[in-house]
């Protein structure tokens, strides 16, 4: 008997999500399954650090910003430097891309990553401080093809784990030429409306972001609000056209939001987002965009980029939503073993052993369990094939092999190699794809 606990049971930060098995397997699902498909059109990992120094998210991200000026996990290390959990992932890619000379070799570099970000935000349903990203970045080519290449992968990423209905809405923000001619049209616009202190600062420091206020009084107000996809300059226009042309000879459907606001400042020309309804107020599954000046900002050459965020948290929730599993990989192991007596328990050990040295996915029941628990273990493990070891089998050398999806069963000499080809299932058995 264990004695009484006399400590408090703790909990996991607030806005802290964990998963848990079962719902662990569609967590880790959604975010591989978002990785193979960036792997496929070429891009490679990139294993970036959790925390990075401060001034790189001030300088790439904006200080203007809400995840800058009001989200930031920051704190100085014992050395005294400033230091900051990464709230995003496209800034520390940079950052790596300069540091490394990738930018100085064959163009665009192309990288993918995932992990957990952080932000101070406000918690609730879909809103985490602790939240997962799969991203891509392709960086140092200003091309619209591979805009529409970051997009319809995207699109796919959401398909490719049984994501329906989602919308892809998408805009251009302009450039450099074209962005200050529209900005100040913007703000002449708005300070003729009778806005509070507020916002009217807010429109002097960043005017596009009033476009994005939920206020119902401020929405009548900038309902007739000059739009930057109605004042690109020409290359934009075509640069943007290219795009739409592309997705749609691709297939990949989309909306234009001219209204679209992101909540990160390095965004230049193709903006987009992925919006989902059965996800309440967070209704962004991913986003992401072109920025132009980001790689110069913080201290390399000036090249140009486009990449994506997707939400791995989010993602999983709308696929809750949706109603859809994936049990297709949902499986934990191939194989379970079921002995009976401590003899064939310890002979049992040893052949889970050698079945995973074998490269075969195996687990067994443990803590001397009956015949009736042992089947229970097997159960819900997920295997398919249950290897039955009793006394007298064991005697007699012999193991049963129960393929648990037939009922059917045989027995075999207690061989490694025997056993193996005993258990040998069709593909269309298998559970697990191979991720
Ligand atoms: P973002 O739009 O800030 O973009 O985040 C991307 C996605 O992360 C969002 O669409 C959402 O699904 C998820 N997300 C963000 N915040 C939270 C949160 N608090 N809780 C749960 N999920 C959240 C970026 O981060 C850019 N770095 C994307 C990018 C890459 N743009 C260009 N390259």
């Amino acid at each position: 008997m264990s004695e009484q606990n006399t400590f408090q049971a703790l909990s996991a930060p607030k806005g802290v999500p964990d998963y848990v098995p079962p719902a662990s397997a569609t967590f880790i699902n959604v975010r591989d399954e978002f990785a193979r498909q960036a792997r496929l059109a070429g891009y490679q990992h990139i294993e970036l650090p959790v925390f990075e120094d401060t001034a790189l998210f001030a300088r790439g991200v904006g200080e203007s910003t809400d995840v800058v000026s009001k989200e930031m996990y920051t704190f100085a290390d014992r050395g005294d430097r400033s230091v900051t959990l990464r709230p995003e992932g496209t800034a520390g890619v940079m950052r790596a891309v300069i540091e490394h000379n990738l930018d100085r070799g064959y163009l665009p570099v192309k990288l993918n990553y995932y992990g957990p970000f952080f932000r101070y935000e406000r918690p609730q349903a879909g809103r985490y401080r602790q939240l997962q990203q799969v991203g891509v970045e392709a960086i140092g080519v200003d091309d619209p093809l591979l805009d529409a290449e970051v997009i319809a992968l995207a699109d796919r990423c959401y398909r490719a784990v049984g994501l329906t209905g989602f919308r892809l809405e998408l805009t251009s923000l302009g450039c450099r030429e074209c962005r200050p001619g529209y900005r100040e049209k913007l703000q002449a616009f708005l300070f003729d409306l009778p806005l509070d202190e507020d916002t009217r600062h807010r429109a002097e420091i960043n005017p596009l972001r009033v476009l994005d206020d939920k206020r119902e009084d401020v929405r009548a107000m900038t309902e007739d609000a000059p739009l930057m996809l109605d004042h690109l300059c020409d290359g934009c226009r075509a640069h943007f056209e290219t795009v739409t042309g592309t997705l749609d000879a691709m297939g990949v459907a989309y909306v234009i939001n001219k209204r679209m606001v992101r909540g990160l400042d390095y965004y230049t020309k193709t903006t987009f987002e992925f919006v989902h309804d059965g996800l309440g107020a967070q209704s962004g599954i991913g986003g992401g965009g072109r920025y132009d000046g980001l790689m110069a900002q913080i201290g390399g050459q000036d090249l140009s980029g486009i990449g994506f965020g997707l939400g791995v948290d989010r993602t999983v929730l709308a696929l809750e939503a949706e109603g859809v599993t994936l049990d297709g990989v949902l499986s934990r192991v191939d194989v379970f073993g079921v002995a009976i007596g401590e003899a064939a328990q310890g002979r049992m050990a040893l052949l889970i052993d050698e079945l995973r040295a074998n490269g075969i996915s195996a687990d067994m029941a443990y803590g001397g369990r009956g015949l009736k628990g042992a089947m229970k273990g097997a159960d819900r493990s997920g295997a398919h094939t249950a290897l039955v070891l009793g006394e007298r089998e064991l005697e007699a050398g012999e193991v049963t092999v129960k393929n648990l999806a037939a009922h059917e069963q045989r027995t075999v000499p207690l061989d490694i190699d025997e056993i193996i080809d005993a258990i040998f299932v069709p593909a269309d058995l298998e559970t697990s794809d191979g991720l």
